[in-house]
């Protein structure tokens, strides 16, 4: 097991644009410091806000360690809270989603409201005080219509990130979505595997037979680069978008961990369909064209998101041990959008569901390469993988920073 400044010295070690090393994606030590120094202090997604219609719909979500709670209020807001009794720690909610009026503790029935107060424990005497013992909160946030939380103490700045979405996503009308479907797989293979394998293309034309019906390939067309680099279909996608008022243009933070960028699908390409026609035939929010292409957002390091015209695809990763992380998918159409009149879920399902156990065959046999003594890091495709590249960078430098020793504090 790889202690912290064996982890930096790998990292150090680590040729530029190459594959990380055996260890950094196998290392039991290195997963728990990938969890205490990211998945316990970045901001995570957990949930489209439209999962959670009413007061008291809820979600839970276990990070590591956290089991987490993501919960509407009265008021129809959205908190997340540490899903442990105050009282001997007992798990509040075991299921992965439900309704309730109140959070009741299956043990001895301590209650708390939505908003996590204490509101009743049976016999605790006198000199109790309910008001001690609320619900730890968990820093949560509705980005407009996709929840994030954040489990540090103090959690990184979001402004950016809230101020750059929202005029992308509010074309998409979120809050007026439903979840169509969901599906949750495990891919036997390392978290950082899975991202990776989302940022590039360069495996799709081998793997994707029926995403690559509509989607490109082309590191240019998906804009891997930046605006500089976009191909021309890209420019007269984003006019055209633009001149409709959806935002389309790159808009990105500067290290890579989000960005946001409307991309055409291909030959004027409808939806991620067998037939490239629209999979529902009531569009999303006020979205103007059928043919609007992908909204793609992503931000390190759980999620990744297309939002079309007629449906959204949200995407969350989790990661479950070394070599095992949990992929969670879900399917977002139009609310008044009925099953059976408007849209035909085997239609709006089947390229994705298809797409993501194609991944989770392609991450499964890199992870199981990556086992063995005789995997050496290869080098990275400047030409078609400069999205991994931009991942592995951006957490090669975070973890450099946060792993760095801090000189000691001079004595008083
Ligand atoms: S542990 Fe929750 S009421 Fe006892
Ligand atoms: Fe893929």
């Amino acid at each position: 097991m790889l202690s912290t400044s064996e982890h930096l010295a790998q990292i150090a070690a680590r040729k530029p644009d190459h594959a990380l090393s055996h260890d950094l994606y196998c290392d039991p030590g290195v997963f728990q410091t990938d969890l205490n120094e990211i998945w316990y202090k970045e901001w995570l997604f957990a949930v489209p806000s439209c999962e959670l219609v009413k007061p008291g719909a809820y979600a839970t979500m276990q990070v590591g360690a956290y089991p987490v709670v993501v919960i509407k209020g009265k008021d129809n807001r959205i908190r997340a809270f540490h899903n442990v009794c105050r009282h001997r720690g007992q798990r509040l909610c075991s299921k992965v989603s439900g309704s309730t009026p109140n959070l009741v503790c299956p043990y001895h029935q301590w209650t708390y409201d939505l908003e996590g107060k204490l509101i009743f424990a049976r016999d605790m005497g006198e000199d109790f005080d309910p008001s001690k013992f609320g619900l730890k909160k968990v820093h949560c946030i509705d980005l407009g219509g996709v929840v994030y939380i954040c489990l540090a103490e103090v959690p990184p700045p979001v402004a950016d990130l809230a101020k750059a979405a929202a005029p992308f996503l509010a074309p998409s009308g979120l809050a007026d979505a439903k979840v169509a479907f969901s599906s949750t797989i495990i891919e036997k293979g390392n978290w950082k595997l899975v991202f990776e394998n989302n940022r590039e293309c360069y495996h799709c034309g081998g793997s994707h037979p029926s995403l690559c019906r509509t989607y490109s390939d082309n590191p240019s067309m998906t804009a891997i680069y930046g605006p500089d680099d976009a191909a021309s279909e890209i420019m007269v996608h984003w006019d055209r978008c633009e001149k409709a008022g959806l935002p389309a243009r790159f808009t990105w933070k500067d290290d890579y961990q989000w960005r946001l960028t409307r991309i055409p699908l291909l030959n004027n390409a409808e939806s991620f369909t067998m037939s490239t026609k629209a999979a529902v035939a009531k569009r999303m929010g006020t979205m103007p064209f059928n043919d609007a292409g992908s909204l793609l957002m992503y931000h390190y390091p759980n999620t990744w998101n297309h939002f079309l015209a007629d449906h959204a695809i949200v995407f969350r990763i989790i990661p479950i041990s070394p070599t095992e992380t949990e992929v969670t998918t879900k399917w977002l159409v139009h609310k008044d959008a009925v099953e059976g009149v408007d849209y035909d879920l085997k239609t709006l399902t089947e390229v994705w569901l298809a797409t993501n156990d194609e991944d989770r065959q392609v991450v499964e046999e890199n992870q199981y390469g990556i086992l063995s003594p005789a995997y050496e890091p290869g080098p990275y495709s400047r030409l078609q993988e400069e999205g991994v590249i931009q991942f592995i960078d951006w957490y090669c430098n975070l973890m450099t920073h946060r792993l760095a020793p801090r000189p000691a504090l001079a004595a008083e």
